[in-house]
């Protein structure tokens, strides 16, 4: 019998208008051949529990949540993760059959971009600038990928030291929180510094974070989540100093594929997601 109803994934969140995941799911699903759509939808935080039982009332597959509403979420779900529990918010939700689970792929898609091009985190030594969302997901995917101490810097202390106190309660990991207090040095014997927090995000591609930059050394990995641009001046600086430097356009590839995967049980197709991504931003990877 034919079928004429498409699947149903798509975010959730405000503002996401411009969240680039929709062209990378669908270009994936067109693709694979499958019959999925993405819808990039706008949904208010007083909004979110209409929006949740719109998801199992249409029979979505799934939802991508970002912001408010990765925390907010949490009680409209049946169950979560082990690491969207430890994390404490999710950005993925699977429907089966009206049984919803709540993941959190943000720091999955950031170990599996690292992983992919060759780093290994066992026994890794990270510094994370930032203790929000995103650093939240990092740092704990990080910890359970076999990190062995891990430094938060955050401007607001109390945050950062909730952080490092999260993954000490949680993971094998040393976690330790600094203060972020004028141009802060990068810990000696850092193997991974990651930027988490949106400084150099467009329009404000001419910041970034304010560390001293000559504490980065050759031999050092250095990442950021930004992902728009697609070469932040946080990665730029960083290779001035002589280290590898990873973007944040890896990242969120590779949590859309873990979405897709998630979603359609069918393996993504990596490259073409990664060069639909880079075609949006900068008219690279035709
Ligand atoms: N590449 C990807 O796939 C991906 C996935 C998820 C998120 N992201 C990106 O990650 C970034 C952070 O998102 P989030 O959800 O973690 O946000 P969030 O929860 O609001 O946290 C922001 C963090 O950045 C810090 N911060 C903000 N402005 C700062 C500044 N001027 N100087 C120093 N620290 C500053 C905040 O410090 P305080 O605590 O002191 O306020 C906080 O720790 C966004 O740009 C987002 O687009 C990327």
């Amino acid at each position: 019998m034919a079928n004429f109803r498409a699947e149903l994934t798509g975010v959730f969140g405000d503002p996401v208008d411009d969240n680039p995941t929709g062209i990378v799911e669908e270009a994936a699903y067109t693709a694979k051949g499958l019959n999925f759509r993405y819808l990039t939808i706008k949904v208010l935080p007083q909004d979110l529990a209409a929006a949740i039982t719109a998801v199992r009332a249409m029979h979505f597959r799934g939802i991508n949540l970002t912001m408010p509403h990765k925390i907010s979420v949490i009680p409209m779900l049946d169950m979560l993760t082990p690491a969207a529990e430890i994390i404490g918010a999710v950005n993925t939700v699977v429907n089966d059959d009206g049984k919803l689970t709540g993941e959190n792929t943000d720091g999955k898609g950031f170990t599996a971009s690292l992983i992919r091009e060759g780093v290994s985190l066992k026994d890794s030594r990270i510094t994370l600038l930032g203790a929000g969302g995103a650093a939240r997901a990092i740092a704990v995917e990080c910890a359970l990928a076999g990190a062995s101490a891990i430094t938060i810097i955050n401007r607001n202390a109390a945050r950062g030291q909730d952080l490092a106190d999260l993954l000490s309660a949680k993971t094998e990991a040393s976690a330790v929180c600094l203060p972020w207090e004028g141009r802060v040095r990068v810990p000696e014997g850092t193997d991974i510094l990651i930027n988490a927090t949106p400084v150099g995000l467009m329009p404000d591609s001419d910041s970034c974070p304010d560390i001293d930059y000559a504490s980065i050394h050759p031999g050092m990995m250095v990442s950021d989540v930004v992902f728009n641009p697609v070469d932040p001046l946080f990665l730029q600086k960083a290779r001035q100093m002589g280290a590898r430097t990873f973007s944040g356009t890896g990242m969120l590839v590779q949590q859309a594929a873990l979405n897709f995967e998630l979603w359609t049980g069918v393996k993504a197709p990596l490259e073409l997601m990664d060069k639909t991504l880079r075609r949006a931003f900068t008219g690279a990877g035709r």
